[in-house]
Protein backbone atom coordinates (compact mmCIF):
# COMPACT_ATOMS: atom_id res chain seq x y z
CA UNK A 1 0.00 0.00 0.00
CA UNK A 2 1.54 3.55 -0.45
CA UNK A 3 -0.60 6.34 0.95
CA UNK A 4 2.57 8.79 0.68
CA UNK A 5 2.95 11.46 -2.40
CA UNK A 6 5.26 14.35 -2.95
CA UNK A 7 9.22 14.62 -2.04
CA UNK A 8 9.17 18.30 -0.19
CA UNK A 9 5.90 18.86 -0.12
CA UNK A 10 4.32 15.28 1.37
CA UNK A 11 1.13 14.27 1.95
CA UNK A 12 -0.43 10.84 3.62
CA UNK A 13 -3.47 10.06 3.32
CA UNK A 14 -5.65 7.67 5.96
CA UNK A 15 -9.23 6.34 5.73
CA UNK A 16 -11.82 3.50 4.30
CA UNK A 17 -15.35 4.79 3.31
CA UNK A 18 -17.01 3.25 6.03
CA UNK A 19 -14.75 4.13 9.30
CA UNK A 20 -15.00 6.39 11.60
CA UNK A 21 -12.96 9.65 9.68
CA UNK A 22 -10.79 10.14 6.33
CA UNK A 23 -7.97 12.55 6.09
CA UNK A 24 -4.99 13.56 5.49
CA UNK A 25 -1.20 14.41 7.14
CA UNK A 26 0.92 17.41 5.17
CA UNK A 27 4.86 17.27 5.90
CA UNK A 28 6.41 20.22 4.68
CA UNK A 29 4.49 22.98 4.25
CA UNK A 30 5.91 26.41 4.59
CA UNK A 31 5.68 27.94 7.86
CA UNK A 32 3.65 31.87 7.67
CA UNK A 33 0.95 31.13 5.80
CA UNK A 34 -2.23 31.94 6.45
CA UNK A 35 -4.69 28.89 6.47
CA UNK A 36 -7.80 28.18 8.31
CA UNK A 37 -10.62 25.50 7.96
CA UNK A 38 -12.31 27.53 5.48
CA UNK A 39 -9.49 27.84 2.69
CA UNK A 40 -10.11 23.93 2.57
CA UNK A 41 -13.94 23.58 3.00
CA UNK A 42 -14.64 25.35 -0.26
CA UNK A 43 -13.08 22.73 -2.46
CA UNK A 44 -14.74 19.93 -0.26
CA UNK A 45 -17.87 21.17 -0.37
CA UNK A 46 -17.08 21.07 -4.27
CA UNK A 47 -15.89 17.34 -3.71
CA UNK A 48 -18.57 16.73 -1.44
CA UNK A 49 -21.66 13.47 -2.25
CA UNK A 50 -24.90 14.76 -2.36
CA UNK A 51 -24.14 18.33 -3.57
CA UNK A 52 -26.76 18.28 -6.37
CA UNK A 53 -28.67 15.77 -8.03
CA UNK A 54 -26.82 14.31 -10.34
CA UNK A 55 -24.37 12.65 -7.84
CA UNK A 56 -24.59 10.26 -5.33
CA UNK A 57 -26.94 10.76 -2.36
CA UNK A 58 -25.11 9.52 0.13
CA UNK A 59 -25.04 12.97 2.12
CA UNK A 60 -22.04 13.50 4.06
CA UNK A 61 -21.64 17.61 4.86
CA UNK A 62 -17.76 16.65 5.22
CA UNK A 63 -16.76 19.70 7.36
CA UNK A 64 -12.83 19.47 7.80
CA UNK A 65 -10.87 20.19 11.25
CA UNK A 66 -7.65 21.18 11.40
CA UNK A 67 -5.92 19.01 13.96
CA UNK A 68 -2.55 20.48 14.24
CA UNK A 69 0.29 22.34 12.16
CA UNK A 70 -1.21 26.28 12.69
CA UNK A 71 -1.47 28.34 15.77
CA UNK A 72 -4.15 31.46 15.20
CA UNK A 73 -4.73 30.94 11.43
CA UNK A 74 -0.98 30.42 10.58
CA UNK A 75 1.07 27.59 9.48
CA UNK A 76 3.66 26.62 11.52
CA UNK A 77 5.98 24.44 9.33
CA UNK A 78 5.12 21.74 11.35
CA UNK A 79 3.24 18.46 10.03
CA UNK A 80 -0.79 19.91 9.67
CA UNK A 81 -3.22 16.90 10.00
CA UNK A 82 -6.95 17.55 8.48
CA UNK A 83 -9.67 14.94 9.49
CA UNK A 84 -12.96 14.58 8.20
CA UNK A 85 -15.75 12.20 9.41
CA UNK A 86 -17.60 9.44 7.51
CA UNK A 87 -21.18 10.28 8.90
CA UNK A 88 -23.50 8.63 6.32
CA UNK A 89 -22.89 5.11 6.23
CA UNK A 90 -24.99 1.98 5.43
CA UNK A 91 -23.22 -1.00 5.44
CA UNK A 92 -26.64 -2.89 4.74
CA UNK A 93 -26.30 -1.26 1.32
CA UNK A 94 -23.53 -3.83 0.76
CA UNK A 95 -25.09 -7.21 2.21
CA UNK A 96 -25.54 -8.42 -1.02
CA UNK A 97 -22.06 -7.20 -2.45
CA UNK A 98 -19.85 -9.10 0.09
CA UNK A 99 -19.91 -12.26 -2.05
CA UNK A 100 -20.20 -11.26 -5.37
CA UNK A 101 -17.13 -8.74 -6.82
CA UNK A 102 -18.42 -5.88 -8.19
CA UNK A 103 -17.49 -6.13 -12.06
CA UNK A 104 -14.85 -3.50 -13.08
CA UNK A 105 -14.66 -2.26 -9.23
CA UNK A 106 -11.68 -2.71 -7.22
CA UNK A 107 -13.58 -5.84 -4.58
CA UNK A 108 -11.73 -8.52 -6.71
CA UNK A 109 -8.06 -7.34 -6.42
CA UNK A 110 -8.04 -5.71 -3.16
CA UNK A 111 -9.34 -9.27 -1.65
CA UNK A 112 -6.62 -11.28 -3.85
CA UNK A 113 -3.94 -8.62 -2.83
CA UNK A 114 -4.58 -8.91 0.85
CA UNK A 115 -6.40 -11.42 1.46
CA UNK A 116 -8.99 -9.48 3.64
CA UNK A 117 -11.07 -6.11 2.23
CA UNK A 118 -13.23 -3.76 4.10
CA UNK A 119 -17.08 -5.40 4.38
CA UNK A 120 -18.75 -2.17 3.02
CA UNK A 121 -18.46 1.04 0.90
CA UNK A 122 -15.01 0.04 -0.84
CA UNK A 123 -12.74 0.76 1.85
CA UNK A 124 -9.85 2.35 0.55
CA UNK A 125 -10.85 1.73 -2.94
CA UNK A 126 -13.43 4.47 -2.42
CA UNK A 127 -13.40 8.32 -3.58
CA UNK A 128 -14.02 8.79 -0.24
CA UNK A 129 -10.32 7.92 -0.21
CA UNK A 130 -9.72 11.64 -2.48
CA UNK A 131 -10.69 13.91 0.72
CA UNK A 132 -7.23 14.02 1.75
CA UNK A 133 -6.42 14.84 -1.29
CA UNK A 134 -8.55 17.60 -2.36
CA UNK A 135 -7.89 18.74 1.59
CA UNK A 136 -4.45 18.70 1.31
CA UNK A 137 -4.67 19.85 -2.38
CA UNK A 138 -6.35 23.22 -1.17
CA UNK A 139 -3.20 23.73 0.71
CA UNK A 140 -1.26 23.66 -1.63
CA UNK A 141 -2.84 25.81 -3.73
CA UNK A 142 -3.28 28.40 -1.59
CA UNK A 143 0.74 28.02 -0.98
CA UNK A 144 0.88 28.53 -4.87
CA UNK A 145 -1.24 31.25 -5.17
CA UNK A 146 0.35 33.69 -2.96
CA UNK A 147 4.42 33.00 -3.72
CA UNK A 148 3.84 32.63 -7.36
CA UNK A 149 0.04 33.93 -8.63
CA UNK A 150 -0.17 30.50 -10.00
CA UNK A 151 -4.02 29.20 -10.33
CA UNK A 152 -5.41 26.68 -11.34
CA UNK A 153 -8.93 25.54 -12.69
CA UNK A 154 -10.03 22.64 -14.11
CA UNK A 155 -14.04 21.65 -15.77
CA UNK A 156 -15.74 19.20 -17.43
CA UNK A 157 -14.72 18.60 -21.24
CA UNK A 158 -17.07 15.45 -22.06
CA UNK A 159 -19.64 13.42 -20.81
CA UNK A 160 -20.62 10.07 -23.28
CA UNK A 161 -20.49 11.73 -26.58
CA UNK A 162 -21.18 14.81 -25.89
CA UNK A 163 -18.19 17.71 -25.58
CA UNK A 164 -17.71 21.26 -24.30
CA UNK A 165 -17.35 23.63 -26.74
CA UNK A 166 -13.39 25.28 -26.28
CA UNK A 167 -13.18 27.17 -23.48
CA UNK A 168 -11.40 30.64 -23.14
CA UNK A 169 -7.95 29.30 -21.31
CA UNK A 170 -7.46 33.38 -20.38
CA UNK A 171 -9.98 33.65 -18.37
CA UNK A 172 -11.90 30.63 -16.74
CA UNK A 173 -12.84 30.70 -13.58
CA UNK A 174 -14.12 28.34 -11.10
CA UNK A 175 -16.74 30.21 -10.17
CA UNK A 176 -17.92 30.44 -13.94
CA UNK A 177 -17.54 26.47 -14.09
CA UNK A 178 -19.63 26.03 -10.39
CA UNK A 179 -22.36 28.22 -12.52
CA UNK A 180 -23.37 24.67 -14.51
CA UNK A 181 -24.48 21.99 -12.25
CA UNK A 182 -21.74 19.27 -14.06
CA UNK A 183 -19.03 22.31 -14.15
CA UNK A 184 -19.11 22.72 -17.75
CA UNK A 185 -18.44 25.51 -18.86
CA UNK A 186 -20.59 25.47 -22.20
CA UNK A 187 -24.03 26.03 -21.82
CA UNK A 188 -25.46 24.09 -24.38
CA UNK A 189 -23.35 20.83 -23.21
CA UNK A 190 -24.50 21.47 -19.54
CA UNK A 191 -28.09 21.20 -20.55
CA UNK A 192 -27.41 17.54 -22.87
CA UNK A 193 -25.11 16.44 -20.06
CA UNK A 194 -27.44 17.05 -17.28
CA UNK A 195 -30.35 15.17 -19.21
CA UNK A 196 -28.00 12.58 -19.87
CA UNK A 197 -26.95 11.75 -16.50
CA UNK A 198 -30.35 12.19 -14.99
CA UNK A 199 -31.68 9.97 -17.37
CA UNK A 200 -28.89 6.94 -16.94
CA UNK A 201 -29.47 8.05 -12.79
CA UNK A 202 -33.09 7.16 -13.20
CA UNK A 203 -32.03 3.83 -14.95
CA UNK A 204 -29.24 2.86 -12.56
CA UNK A 205 -26.71 2.67 -15.36
CA UNK A 206 -23.60 5.03 -15.13
CA UNK A 207 -21.62 7.14 -17.97
CA UNK A 208 -17.88 7.97 -18.20
CA UNK A 209 -16.71 11.67 -19.02
CA UNK A 210 -13.27 13.44 -19.48
CA UNK A 211 -11.86 16.99 -17.26
CA UNK A 212 -9.45 19.59 -18.45
CA UNK A 213 -7.08 21.67 -16.50
CA UNK A 214 -5.16 24.43 -16.96
CA UNK A 215 -2.55 25.55 -14.75
CA UNK A 216 -1.20 29.20 -15.24
CA UNK A 217 1.78 30.88 -14.31
CA UNK A 218 3.95 28.72 -13.46
CA UNK A 219 7.49 29.71 -14.21
CA UNK A 220 9.66 27.81 -16.79
CA UNK A 221 11.99 24.82 -14.67
CA UNK A 222 9.55 23.05 -12.99
CA UNK A 223 10.07 19.07 -13.37
CA UNK A 224 12.65 16.50 -12.13
CA UNK A 225 13.52 14.97 -15.16
CA UNK A 226 14.27 11.83 -16.72
CA UNK A 227 11.72 9.65 -14.29
CA UNK A 228 10.19 12.27 -12.66
CA UNK A 229 9.49 14.53 -15.54
CA UNK A 230 6.81 17.27 -15.09
CA UNK A 231 4.22 15.35 -17.21
CA UNK A 232 4.88 11.87 -15.95
CA UNK A 233 4.39 13.28 -12.11
CA UNK A 234 0.84 14.49 -13.20
CA UNK A 235 -0.12 11.58 -15.11
CA UNK A 236 1.19 9.47 -11.87
CA UNK A 237 -0.89 11.95 -9.67
CA UNK A 238 -4.20 11.68 -12.01
CA UNK A 239 -3.99 8.61 -12.99
CA UNK A 240 -3.80 7.78 -8.99
CA UNK A 241 -7.50 9.38 -8.79
CA UNK A 242 -9.91 6.32 -8.87
CA UNK A 243 -11.57 5.77 -12.14
CA UNK A 244 -9.43 7.61 -14.56
CA UNK A 245 -8.78 5.33 -17.99
CA UNK A 246 -6.58 8.34 -19.56
CA UNK A 247 -4.12 11.45 -19.32
CA UNK A 248 -3.24 13.81 -21.95
CA UNK A 249 -0.97 16.50 -21.56
CA UNK A 250 -1.06 19.73 -24.59
CA UNK A 251 -2.25 18.45 -27.69
CA UNK A 252 -2.11 14.68 -26.24
CA UNK A 253 -3.18 11.98 -28.90
CA UNK A 254 -4.91 14.32 -31.18
CA UNK A 255 -0.93 15.38 -31.51
CA UNK A 256 -0.47 12.11 -33.07
CA UNK A 257 -2.12 12.55 -35.90
CA UNK A 258 0.01 16.20 -37.01
CA UNK A 259 3.34 16.60 -38.86
CA UNK A 260 5.88 18.47 -37.07
CA UNK A 261 5.44 21.60 -39.63
CA UNK A 262 1.92 21.79 -37.94
CA UNK A 263 2.09 20.72 -34.48
CA UNK A 264 5.60 22.55 -33.36
CA UNK A 265 5.00 25.67 -31.06
CA UNK A 266 7.41 28.79 -32.45
CA UNK A 267 9.02 30.52 -29.88
CA UNK A 268 8.66 34.24 -29.64
CA UNK A 269 9.85 36.47 -27.13
CA UNK A 270 7.24 37.19 -24.70
CA UNK A 271 8.23 40.30 -21.97
CA UNK A 272 11.55 38.90 -20.27
CA UNK A 273 11.33 35.24 -21.34
CA UNK A 274 10.55 33.45 -24.59
CA UNK A 275 7.25 32.09 -24.87
CA UNK A 276 5.71 29.85 -27.78
CA UNK A 277 3.03 31.24 -30.38
CA UNK A 278 0.91 28.12 -30.37
CA UNK A 279 1.21 25.68 -26.76
CA UNK A 280 0.61 21.78 -28.51
CA UNK A 281 3.63 21.32 -25.82
CA UNK A 282 1.11 21.72 -22.80
CA UNK A 283 3.23 24.20 -21.73
CA UNK A 284 5.98 21.05 -21.18
CA UNK A 285 8.92 20.35 -22.89
CA UNK A 286 11.66 17.95 -21.90
CA UNK A 287 9.28 17.06 -18.52
CA UNK A 288 9.95 20.85 -17.72
CA UNK A 289 7.54 23.86 -17.77
CA UNK A 290 8.37 26.35 -20.32
CA UNK A 291 5.94 28.89 -18.85
CA UNK A 292 3.22 28.42 -21.26
CA UNK A 293 -0.42 27.07 -19.51
CA UNK A 294 -0.29 23.88 -18.65
CA UNK A 295 -2.91 21.96 -20.31
CA UNK A 296 -3.99 18.41 -19.37
CA UNK A 297 -7.11 16.23 -19.94
CA UNK A 298 -7.76 13.19 -17.87
CA UNK A 299 -10.52 10.63 -19.15
CA UNK A 300 -13.07 8.82 -16.48
CA UNK A 301 -14.78 5.45 -16.71
CA UNK A 302 -18.65 5.16 -15.88
CA UNK A 303 -18.93 4.08 -12.24
CA UNK A 304 -18.41 0.35 -11.92
CA UNK A 305 -21.85 0.43 -9.48
CA UNK A 306 -24.83 0.39 -11.28
CA UNK A 307 -28.64 -1.01 -10.13
CA UNK A 308 -29.17 -2.62 -13.25
CA UNK A 309 -28.75 -6.36 -13.10
CA UNK A 310 -25.71 -7.70 -14.66
CA UNK A 311 -24.27 -11.57 -14.75
CA UNK A 312 -21.65 -12.03 -13.24
CA UNK A 313 -20.18 -15.18 -10.70
CA UNK A 314 -19.67 -14.90 -7.26
CA UNK A 315 -16.20 -15.40 -5.61
CA UNK A 316 -16.63 -19.47 -5.59
CA UNK A 317 -17.07 -18.48 -9.65
CA UNK A 318 -20.67 -19.68 -9.12
CA UNK A 319 -23.13 -17.85 -11.61
CA UNK A 320 -24.67 -14.82 -10.32
CA UNK A 321 -26.86 -11.99 -10.86
CA UNK A 322 -25.32 -8.77 -9.52
CA UNK A 323 -28.18 -5.64 -8.73
CA UNK A 324 -26.10 -3.43 -6.86
CA UNK A 325 -28.24 -1.79 -4.25
CA UNK A 326 -26.70 1.67 -2.10
CA UNK A 327 -26.12 5.15 -3.50
CA UNK A 328 -23.74 5.67 -6.36
CA UNK A 329 -22.68 8.49 -8.91
CA UNK A 330 -23.91 7.72 -12.07
CA UNK A 331 -20.80 10.10 -13.85
CA UNK A 332 -18.19 11.01 -11.65
CA UNK A 333 -16.74 14.43 -13.28
CA UNK A 334 -18.35 17.32 -11.85
CA UNK A 335 -16.89 15.72 -8.24
CA UNK A 336 -13.70 14.98 -10.30
CA UNK A 337 -12.98 18.73 -10.99
CA UNK A 338 -11.70 19.68 -7.22
CA UNK A 339 -9.60 16.37 -7.20
CA UNK A 340 -8.01 16.54 -10.46
CA UNK A 341 -7.27 20.61 -9.35
CA UNK A 342 -5.80 19.13 -5.99
CA UNK A 343 -3.70 16.59 -7.41
CA UNK A 344 -2.55 19.53 -10.21
CA UNK A 345 -1.41 21.40 -6.87
CA UNK A 346 0.38 18.87 -4.86
CA UNK A 347 2.63 18.05 -8.00
CA UNK A 348 3.21 22.06 -9.01
CA UNK A 349 3.80 22.86 -5.42
CA UNK A 350 6.35 20.15 -4.81
CA UNK A 351 8.37 20.62 -8.28
CA UNK A 352 8.33 24.32 -7.26
CA UNK A 353 10.02 23.43 -3.75
CA UNK A 354 12.47 21.36 -5.45
CA UNK A 355 13.49 23.77 -8.02
CA UNK A 356 13.94 26.88 -5.05
CA UNK A 357 16.18 24.07 -3.79
CA UNK A 358 18.33 24.23 -6.75
CA UNK A 359 18.39 27.49 -7.27
CA UNK A 360 19.31 28.40 -3.55
CA UNK A 361 22.03 25.96 -4.38
CA UNK A 362 23.15 27.40 -6.76
CA UNK A 363 27.56 28.27 -7.52
CA UNK A 364 28.55 31.19 -8.82
CA UNK A 365 29.40 32.13 -12.33
C1 LIG B 1 -15.56 11.48 -7.36
C2 LIG B 1 -15.64 10.01 -7.60
C3 LIG B 1 -16.80 9.33 -7.22
C4 LIG B 1 -16.92 7.97 -7.44
N1 LIG B 1 -18.10 7.36 -7.10
C5 LIG B 1 -18.29 6.04 -7.41
C6 LIG B 1 -19.51 5.39 -7.15
O1 LIG B 1 -20.46 5.99 -6.63
N2 LIG B 1 -19.62 4.09 -7.48
C7 LIG B 1 -18.60 3.38 -8.04
O2 LIG B 1 -18.73 2.21 -8.34
N3 LIG B 1 -17.42 3.98 -8.30
C8 LIG B 1 -17.23 5.27 -8.00
N4 LIG B 1 -16.01 5.86 -8.26
C9 LIG B 1 -14.94 5.08 -8.86
C10 LIG B 1 -14.37 3.97 -7.97
O3 LIG B 1 -13.84 4.47 -6.79
C11 LIG B 1 -13.31 3.19 -8.78
O4 LIG B 1 -13.80 2.88 -10.04
C12 LIG B 1 -12.93 1.90 -8.09
O5 LIG B 1 -12.19 2.18 -6.94
C13 LIG B 1 -12.07 0.99 -8.98
O6 LIG B 1 -10.88 1.63 -9.34
P1 LIG B 1 -10.50 1.93 -10.87
O7 LIG B 1 -11.76 2.33 -11.57
O8 LIG B 1 -9.53 3.07 -10.79
O9 LIG B 1 -9.92 0.68 -11.43
C14 LIG B 1 -15.86 7.25 -8.03
C15 LIG B 1 -14.69 7.91 -8.40
C16 LIG B 1 -14.57 9.29 -8.19
C17 LIG B 1 -13.32 10.01 -8.63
Amino acid sequence: MSSSFGTLFRISTFGESHCKAVGVVIDGCPPGLGLIEKDIQVQLDRRRPGQSALTTDRQEADQVIILSGTENGVTLGTPIALQVANKDHRPKDYTNMQDIPRPSHADYTYQMKYGIRASSGGGRSSARETIGTVASGAVAAKVLKEKYNIDIVAWVSSVGEIEAETVAFDTITRSEIDKSIVRCPDRTATEKMTALVTELKDLGDSIGGTVSCIIRNVPPGLGEPTYEKLEAKLAQAMLAIPATKGFEVGSGFAGTRLRGSQHNDPFIRKGDRLGTETNNSGGIQGGISNGEYITLRIGFKPPATISLPQDTVDFSGKSAVLEAKGRHDPCVVPRAVPIVEGMAALVILDMALRQEARKAFQFKK
